[in-house]
This record gives structure tokens, C-alpha cells and sequence, in this order.
């Protein structure tokens, strides 16, 4: 790790800022796309002061197109409970992180570890992985997995064993082309024979929900957008009017777009018709399935 680890902005100038940032857009964001994300959050709320100083609409207009909303808007009251709470400083230990808005175990751990090189083991998707294969286990248990973790942490680099386990996974232990033939610990490796078939895919079946949505555009070309309320799907972003069943006689029905979301698969609907006082779409948060639907 040490020799071929990849140069990640938050790697280059850690600071645990940028490193609760970078653990909590990588979790669901791929790493290329969480890197731009990484820069433009960081570029605009150098700190947690400037974050806890902001409005939580100025973090989702950053956050826009990321998805996982809740994220941005957990992010947001994490950084005003520090300034509260902590005097403006992330704590160090795994326990007290856990208490903060949005810190699970994972973020809590990474955070320990890699920000403050407290000796706490993460697990991740990419550790399971690994110890799946190394272990020759279909299907790991999540205290199996914690275990094997916890068993191999180097007490004495925390943050470099970490990270050194998440670059396994994602750049030699890899999903679907596993480089067995690069690999550091091939040797111990029970799972050789078979990596791919290792660890058992989760048969995680998403739900399909229809929806109509209605674009009411002014005379100006611009689209009516409504906030959305504060909980539920897109919670705070903007967008035009949609719901399941919502009534659209009298528009004209322009397409459908199919969105995956991770536990559900949208289908929408879309029509048009007149409107009045539009938004122009620039100048508030849009979810990737809004831009979709105002793009058509
Ligand atoms: N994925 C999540 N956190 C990461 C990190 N610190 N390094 C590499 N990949 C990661």
C-alpha cells in the first residue's frame, strides 16, 4: 500500500475534514465521481465552521446529482453539532464520533483510523470481500466479517492498514476481475480456486413503484419547480410535481424514464402542460432523476 497507494486528494492533504468528507461520498459514490464532489464541497466549505455557518440548501446544491440526499443534509447538522458541542473540533475517538449525525460504524471507524490513527479495524464492502475470498466463506456474517478485521488490524498503522485493505479490494481483489496473480496475499488465500464466486451476491430484489410526473412550463420555457418536504424520496431537493397516480388530464404525455434508485426502481411518467412564475432549473438542487426528466 505504502509503495502503490493511489494519490487521493484527502491522502495528498489529509485533514480530518476532508477525510470525514471522502469516507462519507465514497460510500455510495464511486470514487472518480466522489473526488470531483470531494473538491467542490471542499472548495466551498473549507471547514466545518463554514459548513455549520451555511444553509442545509447550499450543501444539497453542492451535493446535487450525488444522490443519497440524506447524506448531505445528515452532513450539514453533523457540522453544527460540532461547533456546538465539540468547539468546532471532530472528535478522535470511534465511541464519540458514533454519536454524531450520519456516523455509523464504518464512517465512525475510517474516520478513527485514518484521521486520527486510532486503532479501531473498518468494514467495508471491499473487507468483506477480501475475507470471503481469503477465507473460502460464501456468505460472511457482518461479526465474522468485524472479527476477521479486528483480528488482522495493525495496531501499530491503523490508518495505512485500513486503507491498505480498501485498496485491496478495489484495485486487486475486485469483484469481478480479482488480479490473483498481483495479489500481496494470494498465498494465504483459501478462496483461489474460486473468487468469483466469492462472497455470494445478496439477492437484494428492488420494488417497482409507477409515478406520474407533470412539467408546468411558463411562457418563458422555464419549468414550476416545488421544494420537495423535508423527509422522504429527494427530501429538500426541488422539482416539478410527481406522485403516484397523480391526475394528468388535460397534459401531454412526453415519455417515460426508468431510475434505479438502490432499493427501488422508478418508473416515471412524464407530461407537460402550461404554467406560470418557472424556476430556472441552475439555481436550485436537482436530483439526477429531475435533471433526467426536465432534459426530456
Ligand atoms: N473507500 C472508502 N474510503 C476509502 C479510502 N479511504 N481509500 C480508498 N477507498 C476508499
Amino acid at each position: 500500500y505504502r509503495r502503490i497507494q493511489r494519490p487521493l486528494p484527502w491522502r495528498l492533504e489529509p485533514s480530518p475534514w476532508s477525510i470525514l468528507l471522502s469516507e462519507i461520498l465514497l460510500q455510495q459514490t464511486q470514487m472518480e465521481r466522489g473526488i470531483v464532489y470531494h473538491k467542490n464541497l471542499l472548495d466551498r466549505f473549507p471547514t466545518i465552521q463554514s459548513m455549520a455557518e451555511s444553509s442545509v440548501d447550499d450543501v444539497l446544491h453542492l451535493w446535487q446529482g450525488a444522490g443519497y440526499y440524506a447524506r448531505a443534509r445528515r452532513l450539514h447538522a453533523l457540522a453544527i453539532e460540532v461547533m456546538q458541542s465539540h468547539g468546532g473540533q471532530l472528535p478522535d475517538q470511534y465511541d464519540e464520533l458514533l454519536t454524531l449525525p450520519g456516523i455509523g460504524p464504518y464512517t465512525a471507524a475510517a474516520v478513527a483510523s485514518i484521521a486520527f490513527n486510532q486503532p479501531v479495524a473498518c468494514v467495508d464492502g471491499n473487507i468483506r470481500r477480501v475475507m470471503a475470498r481469503q477465507t473460502n466463506s460464501d456468505e460472511p456474517t457482518p461479526k465474522e466479517v468485524q472479527s476477521f478485521a479486528d483480528q488482522h488490524l495493525v495496531r501499530e498503522s491503523p490508518d495505512d492498514w485500513n486503507q491498505a485493505m480498501m485498496e485491496l479490494g478495489a484495485l486487486v481483489c475486485k469483484p469481478r476481475n480479482p488480479i490473483c496473480d498481483q495479489c500481496p496475499v494470494a498465498d494465504t488465500c483459501n478462496g483461489r480456486s474460486r473468487p468469483h464466486e466469492l462472497p455470494r451476491p445478496k439477492t437484494a430484489k428492488k420494488t417497482t413503484v409507477e409515478y406520474n410526473c407533470i412539467v408546468r412550463i411558463d411562457e418563458n420555457g422555464a419549468p414550476e419547480l416545488q421544494q420537495r418536504p423535508q423527509t422522504g424520496l429527494f427530501a429538500g431537493l426541488w422539482g416539478p410535481e410527481m406522485a403516484i397516480g397523480l391526475e394528468t388530464t388535460g397534459c401531454e404525455f412526453v415519455g417515460t424514464i426508468r431510475h434505479l434508485l438502490s432499493h427501488r426502481e422508478m418508473i416515471v411518467s412524464v407530461w407537460k402542460t402550461i404554467g406560470t412564475d418557472g424556476i430556472d432549473p441552475l439555481t436550485v438542487a436537482l436530483s439526477s432523476l429531475d435533471r433526467r426528466i426536465l432534459g426530456l
